[in-house]
């Protein structure tokens, strides 16, 4: 039998995506983006510029401009990894997911773009396998504009016991959230009992995020918003508090999922400047949690944002 060591560093098909104008704006739309801030809704707004973390969507999207069918685009492509056993598509928890930025993405994509992608880590547990992927979004030239990372737990996949565990590759990591003092910046948000259905117009059509039966079924007691929907939701709430809404400003961020968030909630984020970051940068460290339950729904948060000065659009 395969061993799961033979499927970290395995490369997965190559993935076209793309994108329009129009594509950028529904994100900004689904990511919480208010009528004030032209400078991540408003195409022709002199600061517009595509919001960072939308490429964390074409995974799901492709490079389709329609509604896609959400049991095909889970189906496994090509070869399954070696060494990894089947695993439930209902059963998968998404973990942690990352983006830097490498460079600003063009208004449009054009062909010819894809998702390169390898399984960078596996960890087994009593309750099942981790998978740790990088993928990097590329031009049709190869030039890299994004890097991203994220990791998903298979719940219940059947391990080999032995408690094993391998990485090569990983995102940054950041520095814990500072004990002794208060955060330099909170930002609330209400999520609109909508957000779900114009969100999942940006490519992810899992049925859980907007038919209550089945969120229900799977014990979530109803509909549960995306979980990068939550991650946009505070990239662009970081972005609006400490990068003066300029949606350049944002160069890496990455976040642990701890907890659901239901359309309806309101979430609160409480972000501490930790020191400077990479290039010029300085770095956050961040955490959000639903305002009623004081629940943490993302943890672990880390951002690089390149902190300008001057007046407020
Ligand atoms: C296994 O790992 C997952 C993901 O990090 C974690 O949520 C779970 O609690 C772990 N289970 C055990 C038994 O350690
Ligand atoms: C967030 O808190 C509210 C108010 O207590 C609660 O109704 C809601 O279910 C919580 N959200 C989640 C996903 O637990
Ligand atoms: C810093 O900038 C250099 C040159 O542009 C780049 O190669 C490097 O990846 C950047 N580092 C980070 C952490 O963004």
């Amino acid at each position: 039998m395969p061993h799961l060591s033979e499927a970290v560093g395995h490369q997965s098909p190559d993935k076209p995506v793309g994108w329009n104008t129009r594509d950028l704006l529904l994100y900004a739309v689904g990511i919480g983006a208010k009528r004030d801030d032209l400078s991540l809704a408003f195409e022709l707004d002199r600061k517009w510029a595509p919001f960072p973390t939308y490429p964390v969507v074409l995974g799901i999207k492709g490079d389709g401009q329609d509604v896609n069918l959400f049991a095909d685009v889970v189906k496994p492509r090509g070869t399954p990894p070696p060494g990894l056993p089947q695993f439930d598509p209902n059963r998968v928890v998404h973990g942690s997911q990352s983006i830097e930025i490498l460079k600003p993405l063009p208004r449009e994509s054009g062909a010819g773009w894809k998702l390169t992608g390898r399984i960078v880590g596996v960890h087994e547990n009593r309750s099942g396998i981790i998978v740790e992927r990088e993928s990097t979004l590329v031009d049709k030239e190869g030039v890299a504009y994004a890097r991203l990372f994220s990791s998903e737990f298979n719940l219940g996949a059947k391990t080999t016991g032995e408690k094993f565990s391998k990485v090569i590759a990983s995102q940054p990591k950041g520095k814990p959230i500072p004990k002794d003092r208060k955060p330099d910046y909170v930002t609330e948000d209400k999520i609109t009992p909508e957000q779900a259905i114009l969100y999942r117009l940006s490519g992810d059509y899992n049925p859980l995020h907007i038919d209550s039966r089945i969120g229900q079924a799977a014990g979530f007691g109803g509909v549960i918003l995306h979980g990068l929907c939550t991650f946009g939701f505070v990239a662009r709430s970081i972005v609006t508090a400490v990068g003066n809404n300029d949606p350049n400003s944002l160069v890496y961020y990455g976040v642990k999922f701890t907890s659901p968030v239901k359309p309806g909630d309101s979430i609160q984020t409480s972000i501490w400047e930790v020191g400077p970051g990479p290039n010029g940068t300085t770095e956050l460290a961040f955490e959000t949690k639903n305002l009623t339950t004081g629940k943490v729904v993302l943890g672990s948060g880390v951002a690089y944002v390149r902190k300008q000065q001057g007046a407020k659009l």
